[in-house]
């Protein structure tokens, strides 16, 4: 058997178009319904993903009277998905910044006890300014120090699950004895930002470790991810700087010591499906009619950390000089190198810009026929691009049920997709290693 790609699906809102919500095919339920997550994470298990995926960012959104931006929280939603689905993994994000990593440890680590081992954890640093008003931390830590940070946490989390062997678990009942305890260990954690004694206060998790998936692709981020992440979320609008990314993540992880292929590194995807090409260009363009662009215009001050773009009119073709430099942006910033690289590079309008980003936030966007999808996914994972996507339907569940229905045979039949699930853990399905405890 050749190489094969894997699939996430990225859960959010009724689909990543920013107009999805009021799409007429997006789905009728309520986005605090559970029942939502459920029937999509169905159609993805039936569809053989290796797992689903959902984001938070800490904010209600300046954007949010035109669109939705909160959901269920998504640590919580984890827990009735594990009991609803029974293979596909579940990954969550939850942010270093702005959470405890003893608390978050034993989160995540009771999720993989509840769900047999399917967890991973998108470790954010959270990008958004207007978060750090919501915890009493403003103005936003600085981008370095959000990764200086997230380092010792990454540190405090891993010795926590550490923190007990493997089958220290005797329970035994008879004998009195429910735990070795010389196979349970402090931590004992002294640093600059966390002091934590542990042990965690329950039995190693079934893999060991959740996996641990990251998102930020900055060069401290790149870093960061070539350290310690197992799966990475990455977003590019040209197959060339996936293709950039991709080579350069593999050599940082290998530098450090690790295996290259235990970096699954899955690019953002977000196809419009018709039965002929004419068709998905119509229905992407009437998704792109329903966009708001001064939403657009907010989420783009948003990522770069608040600017103001109100001044800039909408028809004439925009130049770098427009935007801030992003190495000086506090916020998302290797999403601004997205953002302004395809300025460069196209020189849009802000109104053609806003259309493309109102596609996937800065994420792939496509509009072809089931061939034409399965050509272009094809075309990336052997022109070493992608290990796979994070599949980002533009409207939720319309296109990812196209998707498995048309897309996944396809890909089937031509051997780069699983025909069936082989492992029961995230881990197998990604295949990784289940990490032995280090001491
Ligand atoms: C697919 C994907 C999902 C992401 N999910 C979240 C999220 O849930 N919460 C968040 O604060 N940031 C999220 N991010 C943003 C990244 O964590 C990161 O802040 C951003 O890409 C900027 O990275 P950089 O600061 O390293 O440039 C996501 C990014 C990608 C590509």
């Amino acid at each position: 058997m050749g190489r094969q790609m894997h699939l996430n699906l990225f859960i959010q809102s009724r689909g990543h178009h920013e107009a999805s919500w009021r799409h007429p095919q997006a789905s009728p339920r309520s986005l605090t319904d559970i029942a939502y997550y459920f029937e999509v994470a169905q159609k993805a298990e039936e569809g053989l993903f290796d797992s689903i995926f959902l984001a938070d960012t800490l904010v209600a959104g300046a954007d949010i009277r035109h669109a939705p931006h909160t959901w269920l929280e998504p640590i919580t939603t984890l827990g009735p998905l594990a009991i609803a689905t029974e293979k596909i993994g579940l990954i969550a994000t939850a942010s270093t910044t702005y959470t405890e990593p003893f608390n978050l440890a034993r989160q995540f680590a009771s999720l993989d006890h509840i769900s047999a081992g399917r967890i991973g954890w998108n470790i954010v640093t959270t990008w958004s300014a207007t978060a750090a008003r919501n915890f009493g931390n403003h103005p936003q830590v600085s981008h370095a120090e959000r990764y200086e940070r997230a380092e010792e946490y990454l540190t405090v989390v891993k010795s926590l699950w550490d923190s007990w062997d493997d089958d220290v678990v005797l329970d035994d009942r008879a004998g009195g004895v429910y735990a070795t305890t010389d196979c349970i260990n402090p931590i004992d954690h002294n640093g600059a930002f966390y002091e934590v004694a542990g042990p965690l206060n329950m039995p190693r998790c079934p893999q060991g470790r959740p996996v641990l998936v990251q998102a930020g692709s900055s060069d401290a981020g790149r870093d960061f991810a070539a350290r310690h992440a197992e799966a990475v979320f990455t977003a590019h609008l040209a197959k060339s700087t996936a293709v950039e990314f991709y080579h350069d993540l593999k050599i940082r992880a290998k530098a450090h010591g690790r295996e290259p292929a235990n970096v699954v590194i899955l690019p953002g995807f977000s196809p419009v499906i018709a039965g002929s090409e004419t068709e998905a260009h119509r229905a992407a363009e009437e998704l792109n009619e329903l966009a708001d662009v001064e939403v657009g215009r907010l989420r783009l001050s948003g990522r770069f950390g608040g600017h103001d773009f109100s001044h800039l009119p909408l028809d004439r073709p925009l130049t770098t000089d427009d935007f801030p430099p992003p190495e000086t942006v506090e916020a998302a910033r290797s999403r601004t190198q997205v953002i302004v690289g395809m300025v460069e590079r196209e020189k849009p309008t802000l109104r053609q810009l806003l259309a493309k980003l109102a596609g996937a936030r800065g994420h792939f966007t496509f509009a072809g026929t089931p061939e034409q999808v399965a050509d272009e996914m094809e075309s990336w994972f052997k022109g070493g691009a992608a290990d796979g996507f994070n599949l980002m339907p533009p409207v939720l569940p319309w296109l990812l049920d196209v998707f498995v229905d048309e897309v996944v045979p396809l890909l089937q039949r031509r051997g780069l997709y699983r025909d069936s699930y082989e492992g029961a853990t995230l881990r197998e399905h990604y295949r990784l290693p289940r990490p032995a405890v280090a001491r």
